[in-house]
């Protein structure tokens, strides 16, 4: 009873920014995202009897008791639910990037976790039973069980069984790269639930953002299909500042942004301006994530690097979806 999975990061291209359910994970509207090779978080999850209580390693620590390893146990109750079995777990995670730095670690974390732990479990589930397990641990985790573009549904089933990831377009479909500009640290992030939260409850301009979701997935998979950079750049740097601005308006104001965030934005801008091709993008912390065709990437990693406070330039590609290995090491870095 042991198995271990390997998945990607994504990056949302259509924002997901608000919950319909908090406890069932239910997005209040759709998203559209692409799964990123380039980092990677393998998993190993062995049930063991001998065990007393559940043991969960990150990065080489065992997590204590507080909310990082709650949210992987009360997890692990989902699975071991569905399986009929109450045999303690040991869970050990590593991801190949900074872990909690917005780089969307929960998204490639519970992705690995559901595939191993349910192919540990004995549980053989399709990928779309996989993404809605997926999404009770983390709302964007849903489509890293898919490779290469990808839409969640939200859904309109009471006990969420229609809310789920499906696939668009292979990891093949479209040479892009994605560079990801680590920022120097700032102020802590406010974690995306809670960020979630007090937007939907406080931010006047939430519901009029949320309206605009649907048309924005339909426009954004147009754009996909025909390989449109420049349609597919504006869909979604739209969708970015628009999840923001919804952010800016709670009260009091959540600003996920530091000074290098907004010297980057100007950047990209200013090279756009100047015939580059490429657009951004940013979720819940500062890292600001640049999409270029594969022939700019040079151009664009040296504008990244030269913008002061940039610490790391991560080159990502679209890449497959969560998927079982053999070993903790042998595929972690196949993408
Ligand atoms: O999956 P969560 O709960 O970490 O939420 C992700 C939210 C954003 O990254 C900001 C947007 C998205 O669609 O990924």
């Amino acid at each position: 009873m042991n198995a271990t999975a390997v998945a990607h990061p994504n990056i949302a291209l259509v924002k997901y920014w608000g919950k319909r359910d908090l406890e069932l994970n239910l997005p209040a509207a759709g998203s559209l995202s692409v799964t990123l090779k380039g980092l990677s978080t393998t998993t190993t999850v062995e049930f063991d009897s001998s065990q007393s209580t559940d043991v969960v390693i990150l990065d080489g620590s065992e997590l204590q008791p507080g909310r990082p390893r709650r949210r992987v146990v009360e997890f692990l109750d989902l699975v071991r639910d569905a399986a009929d079995i109450d045999t303690s777990v040991r869970v050990e995670t590593a991801n190949d990037f900074p872990t909690a730095s917005g780089l969307a670690s929960s998204a490639s974390g519970f992705a690995a976790l559901a595939v191993a732990a349910a192919d540990a479990a004995g549980l053989h589930w399709s990928d779309e039973q996989l993404s809605v397990l997926a999404r009770r641990g983390s709302g964007s985790a849903a489509r890293s069980i898919y490779g290469g573009f990808v839409e969640m549904q939200p859904g309109s089933a009471a006990d969420g069984s229609d809310a789920h990831a499906t696939p668009i377009a292979d990891s093949d479909h479209w040479d892009l790269r994605c560079l990801v500009a680590v920022t120097d640290a700032g102020t802590k992030d406010i974690g995306s639930t809670e960020g979630m939260l007090r937007t939907q409850q406080t931010s006047p301009l939430f519901e009029p953002w949320r309206a605009t979701v649907a048309d924005d997935i339909a426009q954004a998979r147009n754009a996909i299909e025909h390989r449109d950079f420049n349609r597919l750049g504006k869909i979604a740097e739209r969708s970015c500042f628009r999840m923001h601005a919804t952010a800016l308006g709670a009260d009091p104001a959540i600003l996920y942004w530091n000074a290098t965030t907004t010297r980057l934005i100007h950047a990209i801008r200013a090279a756009r301006s100047d015939g580059l091709a490429c657009f951004l993008s940013i979720d819940a912390g500062p890292h600001v994530k640049v999409f270029c065709p594969s022939a700019d990437a040079d151009e664009v990693r040296t504008i990244l690097e030269e913008t002061s406070g940039v610490v790391d330039v991560l080159s990502t590609r679209p890449g497959r979806g969560a998927r079982r290995c053999t070993t903790p090491t042998s595929t972690a870095s196949t993408g």
